[in-house]
């Protein structure tokens, strides 16, 4: 795709919807390339998120102001489920907690520690929060932990290499959605399909963080037992993670007040303000899918605006790998080293690892910023990432994440920098 898919005009009227797209928060320009850490953030989920602060009533209580805050709550709690995680309706129960870990360690010490099966399986490109979750309640219950290791052409699992490793005693597996490094995503649909083939009991779980802001998520459709996402990293803001837990997840034992139904999973009175802000971002994604349809139903907007989200970032992918007439897209600077880019991957999320021949990866960051550019290096000195970089053949990377509002311009920009530190540095 060589157009952007996004008009100028929708991406002018996108960029004023957020925070400091062009400039930082003291007024430098700048591309924030670095959206895989923590995204620009949405003035509507903010402010939503400001409006409910203001206000000091319970939401458990029968007042007028009261029952409001309640609608608010369930309005999030059903956005949530039906329109962001892709639950059936009625079906499966919302986790609450500050972050995307927390979900993660709750969701898979309620599966490891209550079900059957004598084995634990994950990827070696897993964040440590599904990993190292994985490990602790494998080891804590006397199961064996099993990995399946990275394609490092791919930046993927290939479902064959996870295959070799679940059996009829697989109690769990838990795969992610897409990778945070290479951006691939991984076939979760396959991946269920040949996983209960084998052992129809089996719970699949799948953190969903990095793939959300990009890509519709499908729990229902796939049938998972367990999924996650923090909204600081879709367009959100900061203090919340959530889950989805299939309903027979919900029902394993778990903490929470003993007195509430056994499929509850939210302790204590969880901030209303942030279900506002989350519907914020989902009535932001719907704004966007009425552009391309004339349906109304709020998951057909949601479901229209993230795939048309998904196109926009391809068409930035293919122009910061390729470039154009004018720039060299970054398969084509010399000097410059893209990582796990196959071009046999066709889809991926807008996320590419790459490097300066004979530049160290910290110091390459550095220079980016000093030259207005905000990027990450994911290195093997570092806790995150020493295994997944290590797993994909590498020994660090520099991660690029730039969003869909974006432009051409913005890319061709970042690419004309990459040259100019490529010809200076390169050896
Ligand atoms: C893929 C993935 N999973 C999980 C997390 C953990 O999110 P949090 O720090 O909100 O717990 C991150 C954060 O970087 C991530 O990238």
């Amino acid at each position: 795709m060589d157009k952007s898919y996004f008009s100028e005009d929708l991406i002018q009227e996108i960029k004023e919807k957020f925070y400091y797209v062009d400039e930082d928060n003291l007024g430098r320009k700048r591309l924030f390339f670095e959206n895989s850490g923590g995204s620009l953030r949405l003035k509507a989920a903010v402010e939503a998120k400001c409006k409910y602060e203001k206000i000091p009533d319970c939401p458990e209580r029968y007042h007028d102001i009261s029952m409001h805050l309640r609608a608010v709550k369930e309005k999030g709690i059903k956005d949530l489920l039906e329109i962001v995680f892709g639950a059936k309706s009625g079906e499966g129960a919302l986790v609450t907690e500050l972050t995307a870990s927390q979900v993660m360690f709750r969701i898979v010490r309620a599966i490891v520690e209550n079900t059957p099966g004598t084995n634990v399986v994950t990827t070696s490109i897993e964040h440590p929060s599904a990993y190292d979750a994985a490990e602790f309640y494998a080891k804590r219950t006397g199961k064996e932990f099993r990995v399946a290791m990275a394609n490092n052409r791919t930046g993927g699992v290939d479902v064959e290499e996870i295959m070799k490793h679940v059996d009829k005693n697989t109690c769990m597996l838990s795969v992610m959605s897409a990778s945070n490094i290479s951006g691939n995503i991984l076939p979760m649909a396959d991946i269920v399909k040949a996983a209960r083939a084998v052992n129809p009991d089996i719970y699949i779980i799948s953190d969903a963080v990095q793939h959300m802001p990009h890509s519709v998520l499908h729990v229902g459709e796939y049938g998972l037992d367990g999924m996650n996402f923090a909204p600081y990293k879709a367009f959100g803001i900061r203090g919340c993670g959530y889950g989805y837990v299939s309903d027979r997840v919900a029902k394993l034992s778990h903490d929470k007040l003993l007195n509430k139904p056994e499929e509850e999973w939210e302790l204590g009175t969880f901030p209303h303000p942030n279900y506002a802000a989350l519907s914020a971002i989902v009535d932001y994604v719907c704004w966007i899918g009425g552009h391309y349809t004339k349906e109304t139903a709020r998951k057909t907007l949601y479901d229209i605006g993230m795939n048309s989200i998904h196109k926009q970032e391809h068409s930035l992918l293919m122009r910061m790998l390729n470039g154009s007439p004018e720039v060299h897209g970054l398969r084509h600077i010399p000097g410059v080293e893209v990582y796990l880019d196959n071009p046999e991957v066709k889809d991926r999320d807008l996320i590419s690892a790459m490097g300066i021949k004979g530049m160290n990866d910290t110091e390459l960051r550095k220079e980016y910023y000093r030259r207005g550019v905000t990027v990450f290096e994911r290195i093997n000195t570092s806790l995150y990432s020493k295994r997944i970089v290590e797993s994909l053949g590498l020994t660090g990377c520099i991660r690029v994440s730039p969003l869909h509002c974006h432009s051409f311009k913005d890319i061709d920009q970042y690419l004309k920098v990459t040259m100019a530190i490529a010809k200076e540095y390169s050896k």
